[in-house]
């Protein structure tokens, strides 16, 4: 509020001033004039206008008059030309003031981002981490650790851009992503907030680069399970064969490896873990804790994580920022259900599973198809890539049911 009436008054105090000064002006103009009229300056014969010969009536019937009907007709012809060529021009005019504007938000969203983005998320979003030290309800401190800050290359084909916007205004309590907007007490104005959004549309993988990165983290999962399987895996090429064979095998629901092979959709590390489930619903998960024998290493160098209850153990989808998926079955009385709702995740004030109420803060994961998905350069449409395949939300939604 405080803003506004001041931007009001400051307004008020211009206008005040510009009309002072055209006040005061104009009788100092006419103190003047009043003055040089009074003066006497010669005489009226030589010096009055009408007292001077003009031309004679031959030339101004002739020569003068066609002058000036040519000039006339000239700028007769420009205005009507000028007219209909302004309702040409007007709308592409407009359509570049938007697409001018939108670069101009895009060019400072970049600047902002550098500034207070990047030494977190890396350049241009392309993931990174974030030393954060972690305490307790009483705020004694528990561990130091690092902090994955998820790829935000992706992040709009997870979340809308008014839940973007939430995150951006409002931080993650809990994770070191901290308030940006006013609303939550951060330095940013609405606008800035905006800017950084258009910077991120910027930003945003095609799909065969988005969908070749999913891969990459679900391919890094098999090769540790083939390796582990077979200690005489040694060759690099081969090591790649046995995990291609090995996620061709598992990926069919009938495999016993099926599971497993929701498990690593659900851990996907690729892109600092952005399109893993892991991230937000297993405790510990961003700073380390990924398997049995990393969570137990961290427990060693950080004992008070026990004590504060932050990470007690391995607990898989056990909770963090989403909910524990412990018994998520029960919420969703269908498999289809539940996948419906990865897919597109929750939305604020939504029910979903038995919760009567969604937050936006669960991403969905099978491609937005929401109205504000418009590609702004032309003015078409276009969907932000998808992160998960049907089949990839089946599998990974079978590893839920099935804990
Ligand atoms: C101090 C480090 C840090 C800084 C600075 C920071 N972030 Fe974050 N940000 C994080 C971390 C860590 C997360 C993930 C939190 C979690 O584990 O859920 C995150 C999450 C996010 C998310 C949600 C992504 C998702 O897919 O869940 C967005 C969007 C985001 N940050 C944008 C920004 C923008 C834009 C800025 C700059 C204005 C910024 N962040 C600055 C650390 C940071
Ligand atoms: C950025 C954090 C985040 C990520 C990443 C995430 N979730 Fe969630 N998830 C949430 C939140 C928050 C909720 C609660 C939704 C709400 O309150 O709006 C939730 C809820 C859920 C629920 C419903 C739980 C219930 O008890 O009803 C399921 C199922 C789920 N997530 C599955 C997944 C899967 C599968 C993935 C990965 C493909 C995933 N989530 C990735 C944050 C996340």
């Amino acid at each position: 509020m405080l803003p506004m009436i001041l931007a009001a008054s400051t307004q008020r105090t211009i206008g005040w001033v510009l009309a002072v000064v055209v006040i005061v002006g104009f009788l100092v103009y006419l103190l003047f004039s009043f003055r040089i009229g009074k003066r006497e300056l010669g005489s009226e014969v030589e010096l009055a206008a009408n007292r001077k010969p003009y031309f004679d009536d031959d030339e101004l019937e002739t020569f003068r008059l066609d002058r000036a009907l040519v000039w006339s007709l000239v700028t007769l012809t420009a205005v009507s030309m000028i007219l209909p060529v302004y309702w040409l021009m007007e709308p592409t005019r407009q359509e570049n003031a938007i697409v001018d504007w939108v670069q101009r938000f895009e060019k400072r969203g970049a600047r902002n981002f550098e500034d207070a983005c990047s030494s977190c998320h890396g350049p241009a979003g392309v993931g990174g981490v974030a030393a954060f030290t972690l305490v307790d309800t009483e705020g004694a401190f528990v561990a130091q650790v690092e902090w994955k800050a998820p790829a935000l290359t992706t992040v709009l084909s997870r979340f809308d851009e008014a839940e973007v916007q939430h995150v951006l205004d409002y931080g993650r309590p809990g994770t070191p992503m901290p308030a940006w907007g006013l609303p939550g007490g951060g330095p940013m104005t609405s606008q800035q907030v905006e800017q950084l959004i258009v910077y991120l549309r910027s930003i945003q993988l095609d799909q065969e680069t988005a969908t070749a990165q999913i891969k990459s983290g679900i391919v890094a999962g098999a090769r540790t399970i083939v390796t582990a399987a077979d200690a005489e895996l040694t060759d690099a090429t081969d090591i790649e064969a046995a995990a291609e064979a090995w996620l061709a095998q598992a990926s069919d629901p009938t495999s016993d490896d099926y599971l497993r092979y929701g498990e690593l959709i659900f851990n996907n590390p690729a892109a600092q873990g952005a399109n893993s489930c892991a991230r937000c619903h297993t405790p510990g998960s961003s700073f380390g804790a990924v398997d049995e024998a990393t969570t137990a290493e961290l427990i060693e160098n950080w004992p008070k994580l026990v004590e504060s209850g932050i990470l007690t153990g391995w607990q898989a989808a056990q909770g963090h920022v989403g909910p524990s998926l412990e018994g998520v079955a029960a919420h969703f009385p269908t498999a289809a259900r539940q996948e419906e709702f990865v897919r597109i995740g929750s939305e604020v004030g939504v029910g979903f599973g038995n919760a009567r109420s969604g937050t936006g803060m669960m991403p969905g994961f099978g491609g937005r198809v929401d109205a504000d998905v418009i590609d702004y350069d032309t003015g078409g449409d276009a969907i932000y890539s998808r992160i998960l395949t049907p089949e990839q939300i089946a599998a990974v939604v079978a590893y839920e049911r099935s804990r």
